[in-house]
């Protein structure tokens, strides 16, 4: 099996902490150069320096960046193609904040659309000649089991993953030929910080404990326990590789089974 990317350059997306740093792990164990993108400048030049080097010619880098500014992205990613063109692209961010949809703002339904969706065409679009070039891409957008059953109470969440899902969906015909592949990765409960932050918050909306919330969502799942953002990861990276050449246009969930939807 050829998990070899030596030689490729992933650009990964909200790789600072949590499924997107996990992911640049992979990628840099697999061989890629690996640049990480995300805001927390400092934080990136740590996570960029702790990655492993397989080979005497990988390197790794690191971008400051917001993914609400779609021109400032633009301008960041072609700075960046120009001189390293990109064959793996990681579309990940943060979670838009959580309530019902009908009570949330068009503003937030606007801002998650941008920090999701406008986000990876730009990025997609800078990226895409280089991969066009080489004969490989691959197109990874960490997204939310919401694709196939909406989560209560993530209204906004489950409005713009469907729609980049439908936009993954579209693309992965679009450019197969190309031998462009584009997928999905759909994360259940894992450890990260967003995690944390979702059970604070429910906590202190519940007025119950975390660890009683976070009992609860585990005897959800057929695992009975969290993820770890390693395993998300590993299929994150595996999708990357010459192996999954004729994997396109799938949404696969690594939830521990609790996702009931038959595909
Ligand atoms: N963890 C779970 O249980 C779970 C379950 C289902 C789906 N997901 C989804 O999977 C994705 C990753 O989850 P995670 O748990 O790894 O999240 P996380 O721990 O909150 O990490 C999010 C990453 O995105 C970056 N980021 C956030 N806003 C950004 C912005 N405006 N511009 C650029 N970078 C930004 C953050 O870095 P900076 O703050 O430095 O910018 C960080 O590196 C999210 O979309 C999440 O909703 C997670």
């Amino acid at each position: 099996m050829d998990l070899n990317l030596s030689g490729r350059h992933a650009l990964v997306c909200g790789a600072s902490q949590g499924i997107g740093r996990a992911a640049a792990v992979e990628l840099a164990e697999l061989g890629a150069d690996v640049t990480l993108f995300a805001r927390s400048a400092e934080t990136l030049q740590a996570v960029a320096a702790s990655l492993p080097r397989k080979h005497a010619a990988q390197r790794h880098d690191w971008r400051s960046v917001d993914m609400q500014d779609t021109a400032g992205l633009q301008a960041i990613a072609a700075e960046l193609v120009a001189t390293h063109p990109v064959q793996i692209l990681i579309n990940n961010t943060g979670g838009p904040p959580g309530g019902p949809a009908y009570s949330a703002e068009p503003a937030a339904f606007e801002s998650a659309f941008r920090q999701h969706l406008l986000a990876g065409q730009v990025l997609l679009q800078t990226v895409l000649p280089g991969m066009r070039d080489s004969g490989y891409g691959r197109l990874v957008n960490v997204i939310s089991t919401s694709v196939k059953e909406p989560i209560p109470g993530l209204g906004v969440s489950n409005t713009v993953r469907a729609a980049v899902a439908a936009w993954a969906k579209t693309l992965s015909g679009e450019l197969a030929a190309d031998g462009i592949t584009v997928n999905n990765v759909l994360p259940g409960y894992t450890r990260t910080a967003r995690l944390d932050g979702l059970l604070a918050a429910q906590s202190q909306k519940s007025g119950r404990s975390e660890a009683e919330l976070a009992k609860d969502m585990i005897a959800a799942v057929p695992a009975r326990r969290f993820g770890e953002p390693g395993e998300v990861a590993a299929v994150i990276a595996f999708l990357c590789t010459p192996a999954a050449a004729y994997v396109n246009g799938v949404s696969i969930a690594v939830d521990g089974g609790r996702t009931k939807a038959l595909s």
